[in-house]
């Protein structure tokens, strides 16, 4: 089987992140979002991945290299020169992804995280005879999503609503598709969007249908809802596999510790933290709710709690840095500083306190 994984976009919500890196290679749990991806797809038999891109495809092929022949997977490029938006995509990879076998091919936003029911998707794509399936889940605030209206018992969609204005139901669009071949004469080769101008007109067809993604979800392509995402994914490796989370008497609730990072004495670390490769977290530091990007280091009884510290960056000796701060990459804050919300961008020395909300270029 095949899939396209729409990495397109200017990520521009996960900034100062993403101004380092394209969004899909952004850590999340100690690597690259589109790895998590990219590593359940060749679970479930995928062998060769599509990706999507409208800029910095070296960026992205260079990177992923490495992983095509450890993972054993193909992955190519299809780059457009303007963006297509989120179905013109697929009409310009239409050769690669349709091979005549007339099977099904997945689709992926490349900012969303679960446990990527695959199997399951495609076992269900077979029992309805329509032409895709999506997959999706409940959320509190619809609004920011794509919303689906669709027959409990049958799957078949009724109604698909892009960012609706008024409220028209709670289950949204998860970002994951499984479509028929025939999906591609459908779409045109122009910037156009699948949400408001694919689906609807599948779903007026009685052929477009969806399943209830099982498990957790979240897109996790605006800081707060990564560090929410975070605790969803790290809730269910408590569940699926446990012995990958941290242990012993410094860590509270659930935690990811790269190997390769080293941590200090009289530390205590949770819940909800991720400390990527080569990380040095120093004496006495506390640390809960909150990504430590690989190559950084977390000095003597410094604070970090609910936010993001890019690559490459330091945490001064009893510095605080809380409330939704992103450091880009290699930012310094000094010591004893305190940060309260601040987005700072890359290569950056914070030596005085940000005392609320704000960006610092
Ligand atoms: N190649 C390419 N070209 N990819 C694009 C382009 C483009 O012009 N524009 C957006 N993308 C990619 C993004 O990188 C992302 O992976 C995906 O398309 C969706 O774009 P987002 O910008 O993340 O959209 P969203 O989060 O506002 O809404 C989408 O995702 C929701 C779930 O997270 C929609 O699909 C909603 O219906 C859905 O509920
Ligand atoms: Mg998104």
């Amino acid at each position: 089987m095949k899939a396209l994984i729409l990495v397109g976009g200017f990520g521009t919500r996960l900034r100062p992140l993403t101004l380092s890196v394209p969004k899909p290679l952004v850590d999340f749990a100690n690597k690259p979002m589109i790895l998590h991806q990219i590593e359940a797809l060749k679970e479930v038999g995928v062998t060769e991945v599509v990706l999507a891109i409208n800029y910095q495809p070296e960026v992205m092929l260079n990177f992923l290299k490495e992983f095509e022949t450890k993972l054993g997977i193909t992955i190519t490029c299809s780059q457009e020169t303007e963006p297509l938006g989120t179905a013109g995509p697929l009409a310009l990879a239409r050769d690669k992804l349709v091979d005549g076998s007339g099977e099904p091919f997945f689709v992926l936003n490349s900012d969303v995280i679960s446990e990527y029911p695959f199997a399951d998707l495609v076992k269900f794509h077979k029992t309805h005879g329509g032409e895709a399936t999506i997959m999706v889940t409940k959320v509190d605030e619809p609004s920011k999503y794509g919303v689906v209206v669709m027959d409990e018992e049958t799957g078949k969609v009724e109604k698909f609503v892009e960012k609706p204005k008024v409220f028209v139901g709670n289950k949204i669009n998860a970002g994951i598709y499984l479509l028929n071949p025939s999906v591609l004469d459908r779409i045109e080769l122009r910037p156009t969007s699948i949400e408001k101008e694919v689906f609807p007109k599948i779903a007026a067809d009685q052929k477009l249908y969806a399943m209830v993604l099982p498990g957790f979800w979240m897109d996790i392509g605006q800081p707060k809802d990564y560090i929410t995402g975070l605790r969803l994914y790290l809730n269910s490796i408590r569940k699926i596999s446990p012995s990958k989370l941290a242990s012993g008497h410094h860590i509270v609730g659930n935690v990811l510790v790269h190997e390769t990072a080293v941590i200090g004495e009289g530390c205590l670390i949770g819940p909800d933290v991720a400390i990527g490769p080569g990380c040095v977290v120093e004496s006495g530091v506390r640390l809960s709710r909150c990504t430590v990007m690989r190559g950084s280091r977390v000095k003597n009884h410094a604070c970090v709690s609910s936010s993001i510290i890019g690559w490459h960056s330091t945490v001064g000796q009893w510095a605080r840095v809380e409330n939704l701060t992103i450091l880009g990459e290699d930012v310094h804050v000094g010591d004893e500083v305190y940060s309260n919300g601040g987005v700072v961008l890359p290569h950056k020395e914070i030596k005085s306190s940000i005392l609320k909300p704000e960006i610092v270029m």
